[in-house]
């Protein structure tokens, strides 16, 4: 373990001390996200949604938990349920999706609770619109495991809570009578469908409910228990009843029955506009605790996940236990806190927390189908998490991955293609390509050896991929792909009518190819990587090159020649503007609806043509070398069509480490980070996508960018002195030292002469083969990586990724990542 290792080396011994000494979780800002542009939830997660519109969520959880537990505000865009603003709350919900787009009023807020005094039973104000208030300013605050706030009439609420369970407890002003509204019928969506309630003279409350999902065609059946009656006894309920709308012409207009015990509303077709729940009061007693379960199963299950994991109701017991929790990933690297700069230590840590929200454990809870295998959900979608949040999970935290890849593997075996955006356990959209091939290989590739000390079985897994990469659904939309015109054309046509009758979204055909071609890299990374038939590797290397066919000479933009485009069956052209859906020019249709007639999906063919991390030479190639290229990378940025905010730039800032420009990354990924991240509730330049920009922000913190489906991590510049990454499954603590490091230079445009530069990489003291990449198997291998920085811009320039073979990271087409040397 990295501290027993560091003790013996004097110069990490003060910082394993300082480790040591500090509670990490006291080191994260809940709320950076939370306001109007992040989605993220506070308190135990963060949530934001996708792509050009932009809101945050706040509330309680452990690492990957099932239960997110936190408030819900009056008015959308709300995607996770919390808004770090004056908005009135409507309720504290059960669980919550994490920094996604989707649905603005947001996905889950399910069976909320709500306090209220000052009402006689039969007439308290139940009614969502009519009971929710506002919080007491500057009375939000959350630490990992636990958040709280105060509303304007003095009632208190904290929560806390474990993978399926936990406490919301609320403190009022006086002895009572005190009330608690339990909601069946409005999830964040108002999507309800059906359900059913039932009260128990013990205190409990067994709910069901159909709801819709927030990214997709589907519904979800979820079940909820609630008890009121601590073991502690001193809570006693003085009455208890049920309430519905009067008629559904009129849902406002709400009937309180006392002594009632049991709703139920047949599933219907469209969604209901019913208002419905439960009212309970309280009398003697300032303080009222609810405990908690969910599940997907049924409420009995919901009430014996309470009774698990939540059995004594001790509130600051299960508190520790998620703090403690938390505490275990985010030691999962280590730095100096005291020594390295306030506000990186801070990004860095609040990031790591909001990575791992999701996906969440939602083991013993597949309403589908029985499996040995542990379920996981929230795939919220792998066209957003492929790119950093899987790579993040490959070093830090395998036992999780794996468990995550597996539950890929079985939606394979269960519906035989790999889910790409399975939420609230139902497929969700396909944005572009089924991007979960992209860690399902990478899996193969980093622990493929290992697979099944993980519990992974690597035939099934390698069978997920060629069945994704070889079959067409018969949706598309909903998952796999387009394989039919892929295969038939090697591009995505225009205006092709499939004859196989297999339908799906026919646009974003220019994106959708670009990510097919990475998916058929992944397999080929995996062939390789599992000694699969040379016909495989030869066919998937084959298509992997297949975005060049997309590539259109002709067109230019802003002096800039070649571009992706669209393409008719017969081989010609259709032209958009490459500036089309860039934030300078977003007068299009970019999302998913059938209007988006320009070829690509939340993004331009400006920053979408660069995408192909498979051959980034033959992109460069395309563009005219070199020379060209890296003033085309400066203009993207300086003309503005660089979008921060959403996955498809992601990579760009590193773009330069491909043309041998290193020196340029490190200038630009500073003023990425410095220009539109912060410590602030507006910190995160868009949704945080299931901890997408968190990842992307912990990566560009640590000086590294992964290279997808590839042991390759491009190298960037760090912003720490220093840096220990732990890996549990491997025993392993890689520590890296930044020599020479220069706080001047943090800064998004560091002053003439500071230190950002790298001079030289030595991995366990041996010089590295290149100043531009690093290989996954030294990030995770337990010895040293020193990096050496100096100022001098026009010596970097000159150095550029260094002199040997090797020295420019990979591409397929100059024979990188090559099954005979090199990369595998
Ligand atoms: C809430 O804040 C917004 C923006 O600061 C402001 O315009 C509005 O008046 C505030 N509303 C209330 C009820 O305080
Ligand atoms: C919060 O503070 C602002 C500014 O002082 C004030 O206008 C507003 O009424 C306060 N809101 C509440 C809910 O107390
Ligand atoms: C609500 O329903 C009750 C019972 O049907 C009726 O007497 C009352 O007038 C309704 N109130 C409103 C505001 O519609
Ligand atoms: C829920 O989805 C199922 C499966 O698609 C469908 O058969 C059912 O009608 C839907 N129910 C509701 C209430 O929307
Ligand atoms: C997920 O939950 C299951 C059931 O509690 C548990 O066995 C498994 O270890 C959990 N996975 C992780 C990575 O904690
Ligand atoms: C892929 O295979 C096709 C058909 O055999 C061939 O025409 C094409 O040139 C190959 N592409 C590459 C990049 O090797
Ligand atoms: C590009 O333009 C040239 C000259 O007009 C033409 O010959 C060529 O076919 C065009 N290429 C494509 C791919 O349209
Ligand atoms: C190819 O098809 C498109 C769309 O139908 C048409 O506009 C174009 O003229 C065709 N090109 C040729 C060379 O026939």
């Amino acid at each position: 373990m990295a501290s027993s290792l560091s003790r013996v080396l004097w110069c990490c011994a003060a910082l394993t001390a300082s480790a040591d000494a500090v509670e990490l979780t006291s080191l994260v800002n809940l709320f950076i996200g939370t306001g109007s542009s992040g989605n993220a939830f506070p308190g135990s997660y963060l949530v934001c949604s996708v792509s050009f519109s932009l809101t945050c969520d706040a509330g309680a959880a452990i690492p990957h938990a099932m239960a997110k537990v936190g408030i819900d505000v009056s008015t959308a865009p709300r995607q996770a349920g919390y808004l770090h603003d004056n908005s009135s709350i409507t309720g504290i919900s059960l669980m919550h999706n994490e920094g996604t787009g989707g649905n603005s009023d947001g996905g889950y807020g399910i069976f909320p609770l709500f306090p209220l005094i000052d009402c006689s039973f039969a007439s308290c104000p139940v009614d969502i619109n009519v009971r929710a208030a506002l919080r007491a300013n500057n009375t939000d605050a959350a630490t990992p495991g636990y958040f709280t706030s105060t509303f304007v009439n003095n009632i208190k609420l904290e929560t806390t809570s474990t993978r399926r369970a936990g406490l919301i407890r609320f403190t009022y002003p006086t002895t009572g009578p005190n009330f608690v509204v339990i909601d069946l019928t409005n999830d964040l969506g108002r999507s309800f469908s059906g359900g059913t309630l039932s009260i128990a003279p013990a205190g409990r409350v067994q709910l069901s409910g159909t709801f819709l999902q927030s990214y997709g065609l589907s519904n979800y059946t979820a079940f909820a228990c609630y008890d009121f009656t601590p073991p502690q006894g001193s809570q006693p309920i003085s009455q208890f009843g049920t309430y519905q709308s009067t008629t559904l012409t009129s849902p406002n207009n709400i009937t309180i029955t006392p002594e009632t015990t049991n709703l139920n509303f047949p599933f219907t077709a469209t969604v209901s506009p019913e208002q419905a729940g439960a009212l309970i009061s309280f009398t003697n007693t300032k303080t009222v605790v609810a405990r908690f379960g969910v599940s997907m199963i049924s409420s009995e299950q919901a009430c014996s996940n309470a009774e698990e994991e939540v059995p004594d109701w001790d509130f600051d017991a299960v508190q520790s236990a998620s703090a403690s929790a938390w505490e275990d990933v985010l030691e999962r690297v280590t730095i100096d806190t005291t020594t390295e700069d306030p506000t990186v230590v801070e990004l860095l840590y609040s990031s790591l927390y909001r990575a791992s929200l999701v996906p969440a454990n939602f083991s013993g809870e597949n309403p589908y189908w029985d499996s040995p295998y542990a379920f996981w959900d929230e795939f919220f979608c792998s066209w957003d998490t492929f790119r950093t949040v899987h790579p993040l999970l490959s070093i830090l935290d395998p036992v999780e991955w794996a468990q995550i890849i597996n539950a890929y593997v079985d939606g394979w075996r269960h519906t035989g293609y790999i889910p790409e955006c399975r939420a609230e356990t139902q497929p969700g959209y396909v944005q572009g390509g089924d991007d979960g091939m992209v860690p399902v290989g990478d899996f193969a590739v980093k622990y493929g050896s290992r697979a099944s000390e993980l519990g992974v079985p690597i035939d099934d897994l390698y069978q997920a991929l060629v069945d994704t990469a070889e079959n067409t659904p018969p949706d598309w939309y909903t998952i796999g792909r387009q394989n039919t015109a892929w295969k038939t054309f090697n591009y995505i046509p225009t205006n092709w009518v499939d004859p196989s009758g297999s339908v799906g979204l026919p646009t974003r055909e220019g994106s959708r190819a670009l990510e097919y071609a990475v998916g058929d890299f992944a397999v080929r990374q995996a062939a390789i990587a599992l000694n699969q038939s040379p016909d495989d590797i030869a066919k998937y290397s084959n298509r992997s090159m297949n975005f060049v066919n997309m590539w259109d000479p002709n067109v230019t933009s802003d002096g800039y020649s070649g571009f992706i485009q669209r393409r008719y069956t017969n081989g010609t052209f259709a032209f958009s503007d490459p500036t089309a859906c860039s934030p300078v020019n977003d007068d299009f249709s970019c999302a998913r609806g059938t209007d988006n007639d320009i070829g690509f999906y939340e993004s331009s063919s400006w920053e979408y043509s660069f995408f192909a991390p498979q051959s980034m030479s033959t992109v460069i190639k395309l563009m005219g070398g070199p020379d060209t290229f890296v003033p085309r990378v400066d203009h993207y940025f300086a003309a503005g069509y660089y979008y921060a905010g959403n996955e498809p730039g992601f990579a760009m800032p590193f773009a330069y480490n491909y043309a041998n420009r290193p020196d340029l990354t490190s200038l630009r990924v500073r003023n990425v980070v410095y220009t539109q991240f912060s410590a602030g509730i507006d910190g995160i330049p868009g949704n945080d996508d299931s901890g997408a920009m968190a990842s992307l922000l912990v990566f560009d913190i640590l000086g590294l960018y992964p290279v997808p489906a590839s042991k390759q991590l491009l190298v960037g510049s760090p912003l720490l002195s220093a840096f220990t990454l732990r890996n549990d499954f491997l025993g392993t603590s890689t520590s890296f030292t930044v020599t020479g490091f220069d706080k001047t230079g943090l800064s998004a445009t560091p002053p003439a002469g500071a230190a950002v530069y790298v001079k030289s990489i030595k991995i366990n003291g041996a010089a590295a083969a290149s100043l531009c990449w690093i290989n996954w198997d030294d990030v995770v291998g337990g010895g040293t990586v020193e990096i050496e920085v100096y100022g001098d811009a026009t010596a970097a320039a000159a150095a550029g990724c260094g002199d040997g073979p090797n020295a420019l990271p990979d591409s397929l087409e100059t024979g990188g990542f090559s099954p005979t040397g090199g990369f595998d």
